[in-house]
């Protein structure tokens, strides 16, 4: 099969492409023929050894697609030859098959395309369980979503609007927040996309307090982290709640405590991966909810760009150069 392997860590255009064996089906397993993959941010990190989890090398990145059960070991049950699946494997998407555990598996409902189903998963149920279980958003709640118009921002937008709180989507380029408008942001707002000094940190503190009657937002949701977090944290409300879901600016922010003590307000952890593994029952009923929010119109998954498989270190750079709007796929089939 061919496959876009990362045989030494380093830049998505070192990522290689070649004829590969295929996957040799084991019991307790299935192979799945993959038809679409999708980027998310983890991918940037783990081909270039800066991610928590290290899969040996050689490896095809690539933590999550969709495709057809092609073949079934013994001692698997549930599961047809002919199904279609997301597979959210954390890397080895980027390649014709791929051996996974049956756990990793998620039906898709009919009415879902392949490409759609390869882009929803991992940033609607990270942004879900953020929401929800995290944060026990209320109707009525006003929300900041920074880095709103990337994978898992825009989906915080169309949750947080299904949720019925009002959405204030920060990002750092007009054509982002137009996007996030299309996806129902009631506030848009504009964010240097460098390095912030004092002074701009500090407009971007009054700036989402403008938009929330000076209370600050109830709900931040921040998959950026970098200078970003601090004026968003003084900018939360009191008992707001401020979601730590990623660093994709790079840097991991030190936050003044003292700010949580004034605002009586709590900073929480968001780590999806591990929820779905440790609270299996729970994160199976939010999949449940999650198709049905999709099946009744409320969730319209974005692509900006659809690459080949050869092509698929493009796909990578679109996140790592910061220019992904929703969601970038890998065709792996026509
Ligand atoms: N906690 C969890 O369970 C969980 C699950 C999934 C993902 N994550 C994390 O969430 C973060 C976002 O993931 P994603 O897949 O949504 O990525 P993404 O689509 O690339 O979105 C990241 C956003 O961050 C902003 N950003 C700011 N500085 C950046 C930089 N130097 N390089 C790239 N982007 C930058 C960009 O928005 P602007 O240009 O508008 O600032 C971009 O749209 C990552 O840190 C990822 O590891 C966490």
């Amino acid at each position: 099969m061919k496959a876009l392997l990362c045989k030494e860590f380093g830049p998505p255009e070192t990522l290689s492409y070649e004829e590969i064996e295929d996957p040799v089906l084991k019991e307790g397993h299935i192979i799945v023929d993959i038809h679409s993959a999708s980027v998310n941010f983890p991918d940037v990190l783990m081909i270039e050894d800066k991610y928590q989890f290290k899969p040996p090398l050689p490896f095809a990145p690539g933590g999550e697609a969709s495709g057809v059960i092609s073949e079934i070991g013994d001692g698997v049950e549930g599961f047809n030859v002919g199904d279609r699946v997301i597979a959210s494997s954390g890397w080895g998407s980027f390649a014709e098959k791929i051996l996974v555990d049956p756990n990793a598996l998620t039906i898709i409902p009919d009415q879902m395309d392949h490409n759609t189903a390869a882009a929803f998963l991992m940033t609607y149920g990270t942004s879900h369980h953020a929401l929800k279980d995290r944060a026990d958003i209320k109707e009525g709640e006003s929300l900041l979503v920074l880095g709103a118009a990337g994978g898992v921002g825009l989906a915080a937008v169309e949750l947080g609007k299904a949720m019925g709180a009002k959405v204030i989507a920060a990002a750092s380029s007009e054509e982002k927040l137009q996007t996030c408008k299309e996806h129902g942001a009631d506030e848009v707002l504009l964010y240097p996309s460098g390095k912030m000094d004092r002074d701009q940190q500090k407009k971007l503190s009054d700036d989402i307090k403008e938009l929330t009657n000076g209370q600050g937002a109830d709900v931040v949701y921040d998959p950026v982290g970098g200078d970003y977090a601090e004026p968003a944290l003084r900018a939360t409300a009191w008992e707001g709640r401020y979601l730590v879901v990623g660093f994709a600016a790079g840097d991991i922010p030190k936050i003044p405590l003292n700010l949580a003590l004034l605002k009586g307000c709590q900073i929480v952890g968001v780590f999806w991966g591990a929820f779905k593994g440790r609270e299996v029952e729970a994160h199976n009923a939010n999949v449940d909810e999650l198709l049905k929010l999709y099946g009744d119109g409320h969730l319209k998954p974005h692509i900006s760009s659809i690459y080949s498989l050869e092509e698929g270190s493009k796909a990578i750079s679109d996140l790592a150069e910061r220019k992904a709007r929703g969601k970038v796929i890998v065709q792996v089939r026509a």
